[in-house]
């Protein structure tokens, strides 16, 4: 379905919703501690999950409304049996101009020819270390070279890849500008990312230590032709370039939340759960809707109506969860 109607989601901020995150799982084969405690999460019954013809439905229902961009996430979204005929069928949705995946890169490589046919537009993997050792510790599984098998996989296919980065505190840090030198000879964005509570417990994090700022001043340190590059206000990336480098780097200020407000996106848990916001904790029941029958018509009703109740920004979302007011979610189930 086009969006000839031209309705389009609109919040009371004048702020247009262009851009749908879908986490198709809570599975993951990883289990970086800031996301999940080492015991994994408690993973949903399969019923409970949407299926692809929900999700298939939902997208379509959303690009009636305007939305053009999907990205998928997780969990591990390549754990989702048979994901690529999901992508495909994304694809195919009419309004729908881009689907971008992020994924860890365990099981990703396999898949590569399969996703250039498909016409995937772009693949963002996870990799907080370089180092094999370091890798486990972070991620407390075994697959640093499975995962730098499909990052050259991912350049060698000329997938637009950007690495994501969650910088760490005495974690790897020390690590921050050696990744950054990945894209010195490889047309990537390398992007260091401010560490957020979402990682299944109440257990803190180390995002007072390492702000945007420091990350920056980090950088600069080490590449005094540093310089900025005009991006998308839409983009939480600030993006940066160093001479000489093919690549650039980026910086996400996802705890300081810098960016909100041009924020285009709206989430879909795997739960089937709408997110006006990463930190809210949720706010339409979408399947349960779907599953009572509602009619394409009554989903846009609701969804307008939705984005309507979205907050100014990250804090005043975060500050208006009723039940879980300490958040404890994994980023696993609510997919980044
Ligand atoms: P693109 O701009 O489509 O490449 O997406 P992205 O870089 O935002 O997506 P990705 O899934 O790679 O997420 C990178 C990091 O940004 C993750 O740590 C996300 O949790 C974080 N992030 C993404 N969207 C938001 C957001 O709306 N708010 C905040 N605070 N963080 C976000
Ligand atoms: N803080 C910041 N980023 C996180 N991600 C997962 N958990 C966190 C967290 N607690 C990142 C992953 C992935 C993206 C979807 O979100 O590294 O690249
Ligand atoms: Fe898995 Fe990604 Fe969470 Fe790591 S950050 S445990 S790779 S979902």
């Amino acid at each position: 379905m086009t969006n000839s109607s031209n309705t389009k989601l609109v919040d009371s901020w004048n702020r247009e919703i262009d851009y749908l995150r879908i986490a198709v799982t809570d599975r993951c084969n990883l289990r970086c501690f800031y996301c999940m405690p080492a015991e994994g999460i408690d993973y949903l019954p399969k019923k409970e999950l949407l299926s692809y013809e929900e999700i298939i439905r939902l997208a379509t229902v959303f690009a009636s409304l305007g939305v053009k961009k999907i990205r998928l996430t997780g969990g591990e979204p390549f754990l989702r049996k048979d994901f690529i005929s999901l992508l495909r069928n994304l694809k195919r949705i009419s309004g729908i101009e881009a689907v971008h995946i992020t994924t860890n890169g365990v099981l990703t490589a396999p898949y590569l020819n399969q996703m250039k046919d498909i016409g995937v537009d772009g693949v963002n993997l996870s990799l907080d270390s370089l180092n094999r050792e370091n890798f486990h510790k972070i991620t407390r599984r075994n697959e640093f070279d499975t995962v730098m098998e499909t990052l050259d996989g991912l350049t060698h296919h000329g997938f637009n890849t950007k690495i994501n980065m969650v910088v760490m505190h005495g974690k790897n840090t020390h690590e921050v500008i050696g990744m950054a030198q990945l894209a010195s000879d490889r047309e990537i964005s390398v992007r260091f990312i401010e560490e957020m509570p979402f990682n299944g417990s109440n257990m803190s994090t180390s995002q007072k230590n390492w702000s945007h700022m420091r990350i920056l001043e980090e950088l600069k340190g080490a590449f005094p032709s540093l310089k900025k590059l005009n991006s998308d206000p839409s983009n939480p990336a600030s993006l940066y370039q160093v001479e000489g480098h093919v690549g650039n780097l980026g910086i996400i200020p996802a705890y300081s939340r810098t960016f909100c407000g041009a924020c285009n996106r709206i989430r879909l848990t795997a739960t089937g759960t709408i997110k006006n916001c990463l930190y809210d904790e949720g706010v339409l029941d979408i399947k349960a809707l779907m599953r009572s029958n509602a009619t394409d018509d009554q989903l846009r009703e609701m969804l307008m109506e939705t984005v309507q109740k979205r907050e100014k920004d990250g804090f005043a979302a975060e500050r208006n969860r009723k039940v879980d007011k300490n958040i404890s979610e994994s980023m696993s189930s609510i997919g980044g």
